[in-house]
């Protein structure tokens, strides 16, 4: 399982992201040493999915606090530059949320000066970092207790090592059942247009050694009324108050298609992923990315010249189509509102 995809150097002060962009065919490495690096890293997706975009969040406001200096004006120059990074992408809480705690270390400090806040931000980045994978195996742990040996899983998109700092949400309960000895398919949607499933849940599945069978999205429906699919598990950007949950375009006709064929579909995240600010999932804003990602394969074009696309990046399943949400917590059961609540206050 992948673990050296999100690296920082303090020596070299840089992040070093294995660019998402080339997998499978090649492995590179993208390095961040400035803000305007980070947000391009994580709007053109070199690192994506929510716990890695948290993550590389983290290490990027020490990156801005590096570039804003200790010079007169360098806590408005960093305010700045930390709201560009926040608002790098819009879907996934995980951003929001990293950015808000490195801010809040920042206020707990008071008027402290640079040195001091590189000294305890670079720590607070590296907590987060290292709490994201703790998250995910915990996770992996409550998860694997719904995967029975046997079973065919179903997943959309890629919410797996790569999507994390590390083993996963949705893939990480994979790899956890796996990891028990649970004799266990993947099958690995497509994910159009940008193809994580694909390109990125195939090659780290198959990495680890899981049976792994990528489908065109389109196919989901012929696959379960074949009886091919035991259990869908997907990850999450963003869940409200109320469990209705954001994740990859598509996500949402996979659970009405799994309602339909009675196979239980579950929606793995941690608990930062959850935003009690949101109280449903219409008030979840949703990403529109650029048309070149649906007009274009690589470089060539398949649609016509001028023909407009949608190109939403995420949906929103119903809190109703989700028969349980697996945290780093526990396995929520509905009533998500109560569920969730219960969970804020302890
Ligand atoms: O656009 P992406 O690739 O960042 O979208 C990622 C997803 O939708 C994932 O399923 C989600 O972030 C959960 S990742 C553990």
């Amino acid at each position: 399982v992948l673990t050296e995809h999100i690296r920082f150097s303090e020596p070299d002060q840089n992040l070093l992201l294995l660019d998402q962009r080339y997998l499978p065919l090649r492995e590179e490495t993208f390095a961040c040493r400035t803000t305007a690096d980070i947000v391009y890293a994580l709007q053109t997706m070199v690192v994506r999915g929510a716990p890695a975009i948290g993550v590389t969040a983290a290490y990027g406001c020490w990156l801005a606090l590096r570039e804003a200096g200790d010079g007169a004006g360098w806590r408005e120059t960093l305010s700045t530059k930390l709201a560009e990074i926040e608002n790098a992408r819009p879907t996934a809480v995980n951003l929001r949320w990293a950015v808000r705690r490195m801010r809040a270390v920042w206020a707990a400090l008071g008027e402290a000066s640079a040195a001091a806040l590189s000294a305890r931000w670079l720590e607070e980045a590296r907590t987060v970092h290292r709490e994201d994978i703790a998250a995910n195996e915990a996770m992996g742990r409550f998860g694997a207790d719904l995967i029975e040996d046997g079973d065919t899983v179903l997943t959309h998109c890629n919410a797996g090592a790569l999507a994390t700092a590390g083993h996963g949400t949705a893939v990480g309960v994979i790899y956890s059942a796996w990891q028990q000895g649970k004799r266990i398919k993947v099958i690995a949607d497509e994910t159009r247009p940008f193809l994580q499933g694909a390109r990125l849940t195939a090659y780290e599945v198959h990495k680890a050694g899981i049976p792994v069978t990528v489908a065109c999205d389109n196919a989901c429906a012929l696959l379960m009324q074949k009886g091919l699919v035991q259990k869908v598990v997907v990850g999450a950007d963003r869940i409200a108050a109320n469990g209705d949950a954001a994740n990859k375009i598509g996500t949402f006709g996979v659970a009405l298609i799994a309602k339909e064929f009675g196979v239980p579909f579950y929606v793995a995240a941690p608990v930062s992923t959850i935003d009690p600010e949101t109280p449903t999932g219409d008030l979840i804003p949703i990403e529109d990315r650029t048309p070149r990602e649906v007009t274009h394969v690589g470089d060539h074009q398949i649609t016509p010249q001028d023909v407009p696309v949608y190109n939403f990046a995420f949906d929103v399943t119903p809190n109703r189509l989700i028969a349980g949400i697996i945290t780093d917590q526990g396995v929520l059961r509905p009533p998500y509102t109560e569920a969730i609540a219960k969970l804020f206050k302890k």
